[in-house]
């Protein structure tokens, strides 16, 4: 509402993510008038920074356009630094002080006093953690002790990694759980904020073509796929103690997959989605070591490009898996018997985030020996749904031909700006819709399904296989979804 008071603190705001993501995606929020008219943003970080310092943070990512660029004034206008600890009472006791200093100025503007906004639940405090997890529940206890107040609507945003195996996962939800109640946290998979996973649901319930033919009896195989061109490029050390399955595949890509997957809702009230998804996650079952190919990126075939453990960082007995390729089963009604293959991997021959759903072969004699019919939805680089359909050879032969419908964005809905995932999501914090964040049981679902696999990693029993950097991934590649499903699956 246009009267509400919102405050958001970001916290890490000396950081990368801060830097590149977050003020970014806060800017955007204000050039586009999304941002409440009464908006106040503290970064809030350890450094001692100078105005100018963290105007140069704020500053650094954004303001592309000459239009941008005119209305950095006005936003800076609204950013507040403040330095402190991350687990000092008094910096919090202080940071509250000075929330409530600007809600009181903002109040001035509107009412006539403050006591009633509040009291209306006018005021909204959102406070982002853009910190590292181990900062997580001793920030999120900063906040509760010393500067939360249950008369106004508070709302905490963390990011992940949420812990590294279903363990340390709960664990930091039980902890998380006993300061903000589930209601109040916000947990980002910013894969969820993409406009072609957003559009899933739109795809899959709005259109009745698709839905008639959303089940086994009609879809041979569906692939999920993530590849990126780059390595570990610097990020070795950090990346080693994550793995694939980690960085993209228990979050990313199982949310996709819950997405793509699961019953209809019975309404779009986030609850209702996400008590689909978490259903669907439900029927997977712990992916098993026969259900993976693992592979680590060795140097380029030309030598140009240095291998996974060329990495600083990067032990020399490392066994992390920098690509992942396994097929899962769902175990209900509509999905019994068909093959997901996921495949995520980095330093691969391109770059390429896509679903790509393959239809069963039309029955009857009518036509014999047809190419399958396939939807594609390509989330990255550039949005697209296409659809293999088969045509007749235009022209005088009669012959068939598979095409595609195609519905490129970038041709189709020409001069409109697909926003960066994080301004969607810091919208939908904003206006408290948590259908776009992962629920906690969504959450321990997903690690089910990869720990018992990741054990097994760390406990350095499994070796990938090498693959060069810049190649389609490991031997097998191609092979191994064909074998567990029984039949050949398209190559991407
Ligand atoms: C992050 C992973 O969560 O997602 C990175 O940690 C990965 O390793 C990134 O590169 C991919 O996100 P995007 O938006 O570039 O597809």
């Amino acid at each position: 509402r246009k009267d509400d008071l919102t405050t958001i603190v970001v916290f890490g705001a000396s950081g990368d993510l801060a830097k590149k993501k977050t003020f970014p995606a806060l800017f955007h929020l204000y050039v586009s008038n999304l941002l409440p008219l009464h908006s106040r943003i503290f970064g809030y970080a350890r450094s001692n920074l100078s105005r100018e310092d963290f105007e140069a943070r704020v500053t650094a990512n954004i303001g592309k356009t000459p239009e941008e660029r005119a209305k950095i004034p006005g936003f800076l206008k609204i950013c507040d630094y403040i330095q402190g600890q991350y687990d000092k009472g008094e910096d919090f006791r202080r940071l509250l002080e000075n929330i409530v200093k600007q809600e009181r100025v903002m109040t001035a503007d509107i009412y006539s006093d403050y006591e009633n906004a509040v009291i209306n639940k006018r005021n909204k405090r959102v406070f982002y953690l853009a910190l590292p997890p181990s900062q997580f529940v001793s920030v999120a206890s900063q906040i509760k002790q010393n500067a939360y107040d249950p008369k106004h609507v508070n709302r905490l945003v963390i990011e992940k990694p949420f812990g590294n195996d279903s363990e340390s996962s709960h664990q930091l939800s039980e902890d998380i759980g006993k300061l903000f109640s589930e209601d109040e946290v916000y947990r980002i998979d910013h894969y969820l904020g993409k406009e072609m996973v957003k559009n899933i649901l739109a795809l899959r319930f709005a259109n009745v073509f698709y839905q008639a033919v959303w089940n086994k009896e009609h879809i041979a195989n569906i692939q999920i796929v993530f590849k990126e061109t780059i390595g570990t490029e610097g990020r070795g050390g950090y990346f080693d103690n994550v793995g694939i399955i980690r960085d993209v595949i228990q979050n990313h890509l199982l949310q996709v997959l819950s997405i793509v997957a699961m019953e209809e809702p019975s309404s779009l009230k986030s609850e209702d989605i996400r008590d689909q998804k978490t259903e669907v996650l439900k029927k997977i079952k712990p992916i098993g070591l026969d259900q993976v190919l693992l592979g680590q990126y060795t140097k380029s075939a030309d030598g140009s490009k240095p291998g996974y453990k060329d990495d600083a960082g990067v032990p020399e007995n490392s066994n992390t898996p920098t690509f992942a390729e396994m097929v899962l089963e769902i175990d209900n009604d509509r999905w019994r018997g068909v093959p997901w293959v996921i495949k995520a991997g980095k330093a691969l021959d391109n770059a390429k985030v896509l679903i790509r759903i393959q239809f069963k072969e039309r029955s009857g004699d009518m036509f014999p020996d047809l190419a399958r019919n396939e939807l594609v939805v390509q989330v990255s680089p550039e949005e697209a749904i296409y659809m293999k359909t088969l045509v007749k050879e235009p022209g005088l032969s009669t012959n068939l031909t598979i095409s595609e419908l195609d519905l490129t964005y970038r041709s189709r809905f020409e001069g409109i700006k697909i926003p960066d995932a994080y301004s969607t999501l810091i919208l939908d914090v904003l206006n408290g819709d948590h259908s776009n964040f992962v629920r906690a049981d969504e959450l321990e679902e997903a690690w089910r399904i990869v720990t018992p696999l990741l054990h097994q990693i760390d406990s350095g029993k499994v070796e990938p296989l090498p693959y060069p950097y810049g190649s389609r991934g490991p031997e097998g590649v191609d092979e191994f979804p064909e074998l567990r499903a029984g039949y050949k699956v398209p190559e991407i």
